[in-house]
């Protein structure tokens, strides 16, 4: 198919050449002059493993021409961010923005593909701003984005899913010649508002996920959680989301987590699961700060996550601004993000590698793990510090003698066969109350809930054992 993507960022042009490099014909745009320079020149904006050499194998066509773009497309994907505003709702301005343009430019029947992720019921807005402009013939689809930063390119080409929320049999057919080389048994097609479901049920359940085993971590400090989520894993799901840590960061789980809070909040008034989330995540964020007084701190790792340069919503910039207003001084390095992180975080001292971080160091917390910090040489970091306080935010490391050291969730009382049994079944009962409340709320908007759970389930980090 002739594929346009409106939005030239993670999800967009991540979309766009993976697009490309399964036999369509793209044209990316972006309101951005800059970056579609970068691009034309073959340069990559952003830290994506793999995408630069999937590019140089693929033809792509950049514009910042939007009439070019849109009439380019038989599909036009909508892949502009979808950032919190301040009240913790989503901002359209820039998907609205495009809808409007389409409305504008549109001379024939093209399907609208919703791709950014955008609250049940967007299909429907992005439908009554291009009917403003144009009564000819169109279909809006939802195709929500499962990419994970670091890995969007594998996570494209080998899906778990791709789900389509499709209001036409026409639409239906033209997405599914569009995804035509896509894995065997991938491709889910319900309603638009099931598909806007999914995405948000997903992220936040995976979210629920890491929450639920970081509360335990809250509960029992003593005892060795972290062996208790092998547990999880060897009984539920062995890629389920049960790693403790300092806890989730990124542009998505904390922004779709407080989307889907408002959302069920709306319908059924039950949002407190979900601000249960988010307040044991903040709360993870900073468990190791009571132990630090006063001195020279070093964060090692400033990305939410290892192979990524995106720091949004990290639980460094948490700590970093904890720690400043202890009166600490803060230094930091990253093997990716350092320049991501000075646009938001200025009084920091960063540093290019681990060891000018650690010289003279009170403390060191190890935040992101990234290999480079799991290759650390640990007598070096000794000498070069000045106090000895090392925290492991990830359990990269197993207990470390040479140090005061203190890690997460891995304490010295072990939980019984029996009681780990009993956290499982009360796992599985939390388990059950998501899936009711998607019930309850799908029932509100029109939404087809086992279409919904059906959706989750196909995430290979659910999966069907979640929901019995
Ligand atoms: C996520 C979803 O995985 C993806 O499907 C969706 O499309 C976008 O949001 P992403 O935010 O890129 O992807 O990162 P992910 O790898 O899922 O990790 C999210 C956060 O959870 C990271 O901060 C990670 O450190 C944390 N995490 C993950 C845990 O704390 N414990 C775990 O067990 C897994």
């Amino acid at each position: 198919m002739k594929i346009s993507i409106a939005g030239t960022g993670y999800v967009g042009l991540t979309s766009g050449v993976c697009f490309a490099a399964i036999g369509n014909e793209v044209c990316c745009y972006d309101i951005d002059e800059d970056k579609i320079q970068t691009l034309k020149q073959g340069r990559i904006p952003i830290y994506e493993p793999g995408l630069k050499e999937l590019l140089e194998k693929n033809k792509v066509k950049f514009t910042t021409d939007v009439k070019e773009a849109i009439d380019f497309g038989d599909v036009i994907f909508i892949g502009v961010g979808t950032p919190s505003r301040a009240d913790g709702s989503v901002n359209l301005d820039y998907v609205d923005a495009v809808a409007e343009a389409i409305g504008k430019n549109i001379q024939s029947y093209k399907v609208i593909v919703n791709k950014s992720t955008v609250p049940v019921g967007t299909a429907e807005r992005v439908s009554n701003i291009i009917k403003k402009h144009y009564n000819g013939e169109f279909d809006v689809v939802s195709n929500p984005e499962f990419l994970r930063e670091g890995c969007a390119v594998n996570d494209f080409l080998k899906p778990d899913r791709v789900v389509l929320g499709c209001s036409s049999e026409k639409a239906k057919n033209i997405m599914l010649e569009t995804y035509k080389n896509m894995p065997e048994g991938c491709m889910m097609v319900t309603d638009p508002k099931s598909s806007e479901l999914i995405k948000y049920a997903s992220n936040t359940f995976l979210a629920f996920c890491i929450s639920y085993v970081n509360g335990l971590v809250q509960k029992y400090p003593n005892k060795d959680v972290n062996e208790l989520t092998k547990y999880f894993k060897e009984k539920l799901n062995k890629k389920g989301f049960f790693s403790v840590g300092i806890g989730y960061g990124g542009s998505c789980f904390p922004k779709d987590v407080r989307e889907f809070a408002s959302f069920c909040g709306k319908q059924n008034n039950n949002s407190e699961v979900f601000k249960e989330i988010i307040d044991i995540n903040e709360k993870q964020k900073l468990i190791f700060l009571d132990k630090i007084e006063k001195g020279t701190v070093a964060l090692l790792g400033l990305a939410f996550k290892p192979n990524t340069d995106d720091v949004r919503e990290a639980p460094s910039l948490a700590m970093a601004k904890e720690l400043l207003k202890k009166g600490c001084k803060v230094k930091a390095c990253d093997p990716a993000a350092t320049e991501e992180a000075k646009k938001v975080v200025s009084d920091i001292e960063y540093c290019n590698n681990a060891y000018e971080t650690v010289k003279d160091a009170d403390a060191v917390i190890l935040v992101t793990e990234w290999d480079e910090f799991k290759e650390l040489d640990l007598e070096k970091v000794k000498n070069l510090m000045k106090g000895n306080l090392f925290f492991d935010g990830k359990n990269v490391f197993d207990k470390l003698e040479e140090f005061e050291y203190y890690d997460v969730g891995r304490g010295s009382i072990k939980f019984t066969d029996e009681e780990k049994e009993q956290e499982v079944k009360a796992f599985l009962n939390r388990c059950k109350d998501f899936a009711d409340n998607i019930k309850d709320v799908c029932s509100g908007v029109g939404a087809n809930a086992e279409e919904v759970l059906k959706g989750m389930m196909l995430d290979g980090r659910i999966g069907r054992n979640m929901f019995p």
